[in-house]
């Protein structure tokens, strides 16, 4: 097989420039063409990033393609996911993979028939903080992980977004647009799980959103925006996930795993880097020591000041894994597994009731400063 996989884009708004700009640090990948339904926004994006903009068919039909990378909204993931792979070729879509199991078990079936990947965000396990955490319980620094706490709590997306209001609708709220970071972290650190429980719900039912251009539209509100759920993963460990936008302030940490030897304090799983942290028995907390890790890197300046930024990791990752045939980390089969316990989260809610998983899935392979080193030119 090639060397690299010519990518194509379909979906170019916002999270488009991170894919076009942070592409071509690593090996494998090509950004050759890029689509959106809204041909001008292709055209921005193709003139900024020097690459062909062609309308979505068009696009599907490009020979130069290997791989298409699905950037649109929740909503819109499953038929693009479908067209591309009908199209004969490869899938990398943002997450949420798909909006129910179904789907993604139609989109499974499909790849397998056609003998094609389906990747998935998100990467951001892959960062040289949770790589540390990943050693760190691998190596038994906290020994059997038993317990521990994540919460992912804000007042909500209609004050930054410039188009908030898929947030708030089906395929949309906190457990499957920002879940999807913690459970891929989990099952990097964990691995998967049995069962989940949970209590949903909204404090509004529309919001007001106050960022531009939009400010002042009123935007309804159809899916939780509120969610306390539990996890039981077949380790047997046991997790409390609380995911929100109905919360202005708190004092909980992103990710607290409670071990038999101690306790690990990891970063928050929607970024690459942060400071991971340990105690051991003495309950003395200490950072761990940090080590050179390739996506633990600082590359870019953020309204949060200076931050490790590689997404795209798990694209390039696929791309390698596709020319050399072994299993990618942001696998389909990770992906589908994620979808089930975000998915049965919600329905715990509606119907007050455990849920176990249908599905499972392996632990990513580890990945290590050389193995990272390896996806990078
Ligand atoms: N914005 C972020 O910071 C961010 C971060 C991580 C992940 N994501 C994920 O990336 C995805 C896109 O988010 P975004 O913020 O870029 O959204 P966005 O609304 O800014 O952009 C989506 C683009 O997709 C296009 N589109 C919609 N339906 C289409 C279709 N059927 N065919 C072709 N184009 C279509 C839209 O015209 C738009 O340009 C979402 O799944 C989101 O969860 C976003």
């Amino acid at each position: 097989m090639a060397k690299e996989l010519g990518v194509g884009i379909i979906g170019c708004g916002n999270i488009s420039t991170t894919y076009f700009s942070l592409a071509p640090l690593f090996k494998g990948l090509n950004i050759r063409a890029c689509a959106d339904i809204n041909r001008s926004a292709a055209e921005l994006r193709a003139e900024e990033y020097g690459v062909a903009a062609q309308s979505v068919d068009e696009l599907l039909a490009n020979d130069e393609l290997d791989v298409i990378v699905n950037l649109t909204i929740p909503a819109t993931h499953f038929a693009v996911s479908k067209s591309i792979l009908q199209a004969g070729k490869h899938v990398y879509s943002e997450k949420p993979l798909v909006l129910s199991l179904e789907e993604g078990e139609e989109l499974q079936a499909m790849a397998k028939a056609k003998g094609l990947a389906v990747g998935c965000a998100p990467d951001t396990f892959l960062g040289g903080s949770h790589q540390l955490a990943r050693q760190y319980i691998d190596e038994g620094g906290v020994g059997r992980i038993t317990s521990g706490t994540c919460h992912v709590m804000s007042p909500g997306m209609e004050m930054w977004h410039p188009n908030p209001g898929f947030f708030f609708l089906a395929g949309g709220g906190p457990i499957l647009d920002l879940g999807p970071y913690y459970i891929a972290n989990l099952i990097n650190l964990i691995g998967p799980v049995k069962r989940v429980g949970a209590l949903t719900s909204m404090a509004n039912p529309t919001r007001t959103i106050s960022s531009q251009p939009l400010a002042g539209q009123t935007i309804p509100v159809e899916t939780p925006t509120n969610i306390h759920a539990l996890l039981e993963f077949v380790s047997g460990a046991t997790i409390t996930l609380s995911a929100s936008w109905d919360v202005w302030s708190h004092r909980h940490a992103n990710m607290e795993l409670y071990g038999t030897e101690g306790s690990l304090y990891v970063p928050d799983p929607n970024f690459f880097g942060g400071t991971v942290e340990a105690s051991g028995r003495n309950k003395d907390i200490k950072p761990l020591e940090a080590w050179d890790h390739p996506f633990g890197k600082v590359n870019q300046e953020s309204p949060n000041g200076p931050r490790a930024n590689y997404r795209t990791a798990g694209l390039a990752d696929m791309a390698i894994a596709l020319i050399d045939g072994r299993d990618p980390r942001c696998s389909l089969e990770r992906a589908l597994h994620g979808i089930d316990v975000m998915t049965s989260i919600l329905k715990s809610g509606e119907e007050g009731r455990f849920i176990d998983m249908t599905t499972t899935c392996t632990q990513p392979a580890a990945l290590g400063i050389d193995e990272a080193q390896a996806l990078l030119r």
